[in-house]
């Protein structure tokens, strides 16, 4: 069983959980991600860490409510606890001086470039941030990722803050404009980094995604995760999950990505009309049980 620390709401719908789990903490580097269980009859879910503290041996988690499993884990509150926690698995980010990086993230993915952001800058790299989110509610960890870049930007598709349009176009811009960026990391929505690849593939500029194909096991037994990477098949969860994004099938990944969309529905339709709707923790019941 692992405690839950802390619990923020950085958004509508986005949730940052501290969870207490020394041995993964201590392990983990920017890049990689855990398996969690909420409890026995639970589903597994793939979550990148988004941040580590080293004297509390917690790492935190920011998820987006999207269906019954996530939504479940948002009902949770701090000194609940978790009953499985795997990790860390996939590959850590690819950590080096490079020179200029342009990190794109789009929603939620903004948590999962914060730490590959991090380590960049600590690796000596001049870092470009483009933050992009539908509005202004939904951007998150701005001030995070805004005192680690020499450069910020924010783009919302309405235009309530920031640049009104897409990431895209100020990457386009800062290109054209010959800012000489080395690399770029994409991390969001598969449509997303689609087009941060197409923007860069003509510069030759070398891109990284960070897939975020269905997993079960995580190990690389199951296939589930497969994706086709330079017309190779590559287990994300064990050859990635940051890949070379010009090399990338999106359409094949977008298309498996929903392939239990049907029954993603079904749990979440049974999930929201059971009585009881907030998850019980049992080791807090049994903790108050041995109090009495
Ligand atoms: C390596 C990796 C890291 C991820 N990191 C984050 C993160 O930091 N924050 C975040 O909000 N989300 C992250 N995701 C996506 C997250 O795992 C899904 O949003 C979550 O599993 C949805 O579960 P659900 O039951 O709430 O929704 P469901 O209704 O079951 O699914 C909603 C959608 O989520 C995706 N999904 C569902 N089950 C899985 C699964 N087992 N594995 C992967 N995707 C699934 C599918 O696209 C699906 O259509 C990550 C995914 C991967 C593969
Ligand atoms: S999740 Fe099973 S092989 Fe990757």
């Amino acid at each position: 069983m692992f405690r839950i620390l802390n619990k923020e709401v950085l958004a509508p719908s986005v949730i940052r959980l501290e969870i207490e789990v020394p041995d993964i903490e201590r392990k983990a580097k920017a890049g990689q991600f855990v398996i969690l269980r909420i409890d026995e009859s639970g589903e597994r879910i793939p979550l990148t860490i988004s941040g580590f503290n080293e004297e509390r041996g917690s790492i935190s988690l920011v998820f987006q409510e999207v269906g019954k499993t996530t939504r479940q884990l948002a009902s949770l509150s701090s000194e609940d606890c978790i009953a499985d926690i795997v990790g860390p698995l996939g590959r850590p980010s690819e950590i080096e001086n490079f020179g200029t990086v342009a990190c794109v993230a789009g929603g939620v993915g903004a948590a999962v470039i914060l730490p590959v952001a991090q380590a960049l800058k600590k690796a000596g790299n001049k870092i470009i941030t483009i933050l992009g989110a539908r509005n202004k509610e939904l951007l998150i960890l701005e001030d995070e990722l805004c005192s680690i870049s020499d450069e910020f930007f924010v783009t919302t598709d309405d235009g309530s803050k920031g640049h009104c349009g897409v990431c895209t176009d100020v990457l386009n811009e800062l290109i054209a404009g010959g800012q000489g960026i080395n690399r770029v990391v994409a991390i969001g929505p598969a449509i997303m980094m689609k087009f941060v690849c197409k923007t860069t593939e003509p510069h030759k500029i070398k891109t990284v995604v960070s897939l975020n194909s269905i997993m079960v096991d995580g190990t690389g037994m199951c296939g589930s995760c497969r994706v086709t990477v330079g017309g190779e098949t590559k287990f994300c969860c064990v050859d990635g999950p940051e890949f070379d994004g010009h090399l990338v099938d999106f359409d094949e990944l977008m298309n498996r990505q929903k392939i239990y969309l049907e029954e993603e529905n079904l749990a979440l339709k049974s999930y929201e009309t059971r009585d009881v709707k907030r998850t019980e923790c049992r080791c807090k019941a049994q903790k108050e049980e041995g109090e009495r």
